[in-house]
């Protein structure tokens, strides 16, 4: 009998072989932790859908940072919940806004320097609709007003920054609004703070744990006036080219696992750096099925996340992030 020339199992053979070997690695440094930071003291409440992740109040959420610090974690990314929402989302922008407070406070203690602080930029966490942007309603129609919204989020963006926010991140699928946010961080001062734009968001029912985290579920009707139908790919190359035009420095894909050709497209066509949001419903989903024990929760995590790398990201934004930096950091 003819005997295989080229054994592919021959690189396989041990561990440390199959080390030397391997392609794509997951570093703590390219790990990025969601934080939820809500009002008073003390608090840490628990989000069923979400096993480990909670509600923080600032003094929790210190300790969760200086956590993260410890497991060499890159950055965080900070969603806030206002004490009250409104027609507008004036929280969002509000110089003592609880997602301003925070990133106040956590600059000013030096012993975490490490971690880049990522602003969410959006206003459903502060409307009382729910919705990304100004509503307008006529009858039982609603719309989202694109332009009357740029103006909101654009001082939010500048608001955050002044805070001490290293990045922004727009999460709200407005056309115009990386160039709104620039214009309007540049005016304030802040033109060497970077945009990180979800160029690519889909409206996804994965986000639908993250909608009790950060209580932002919109009361009527649904996202798709304005986040990204799930079935298109060039599209998303589109929205990529506008932002980069409009003056992105870096760009988040999301969902992620779901999305993977959307990520490997984005890492082909664009040279920026690039990153995933594992969200929500990846997270709940992998945590039902642990839960059950049905997988391997350290294994099936990794492989979730080493895919999301090897399909192009450079970091990651992930729930796991904490528990996957232990296992590699
Ligand atoms: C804000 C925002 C959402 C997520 C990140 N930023 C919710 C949404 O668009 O509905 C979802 C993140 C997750 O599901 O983990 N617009």
């Amino acid at each position: 009998m003819d005997f295989p020339v080229t054994r592919m199992r021959r690189l396989r053979r041990t561990a440390a072989m199959r080390s030397l070997v391997r392609e794509t690695h997951l570093r703590p440094s390219s790990l990025i932790y969601p934080l939820f930071i809500c009002p008073g003291e003390g608090v840490r409440k628990p989000i069923s859908s979400m096993p480990g992740v909670f509600n923080l109040s600032l003094d929790e959420a210190m300790k969760e940072a200086a956590e993260c610090v410890r497991l060499g974690i890159g950055g965080l990314l900070l969603f806030g919940l206002p004490s009250e929402k409104d027609e507008e989302g004036t929280g969002a922008w509000h110089e003592d806004g609880i997602v301003q407070q925070s990133l106040r406070a956590i600059k000013r203690d030096r012993s975490l320097d490490s971690l880049t602080l990522i602003a969410d930029t959006c206003l459903c966490e502060y409307t009382s609709h729910g919705h990304c942007g100004v509503v307008q309603t006529d009858g039982d129609h609603f719309h989202v007003d694109n332009d009357l919204s740029l103006h909101l989020l654009a001082k939010t963006a500048a608001s955050q920054a002044a805070a001490g926010a290293d990045i922004i991140a727009p999460s709200d699928m407005m056309d115009g609004r990386v160039a709104a946010m620039r214009s309007a961080m540049d005016a304030a001062g802040k033109q060497d703070i970077p945009i990180m734009s979800y160029a690519a968001k889909f409206a996804s029912a994965f986000y639908g744990p993250f909608r009790e985290a950060a209580d932002s579920a919109p009361q009527f009707g649904d996202r798709r006036g304005y986040q990204m139908d799930g079935a298109n790919v060039r599209e998303a190359m589109r929205e990529i080219e506008l932002d980069i035009r409009e003056g992105a420095d870096m760009l988040l894909m999301k969902p992620a696992g779901p999305y993977l050709d959307i990520l490997r497209a984005a890492r082909d066509r664009f040279e920026l750096p690039l990153g995933a949001y594992q969200v929500s419903g990846e997270y709940a989903m992998l945590h039902a099925a642990f839960e059950r024990g049905w997988l391997e929760p350290e294994r099936a995590m990794l492989e979730s996340l080493l895919s999301i790398r090897r399909a192009g990201a450079d970091f990651i934004v992930t729930y796991f992030a904490k528990e996957a930096a232990k296992l590699v950091g």
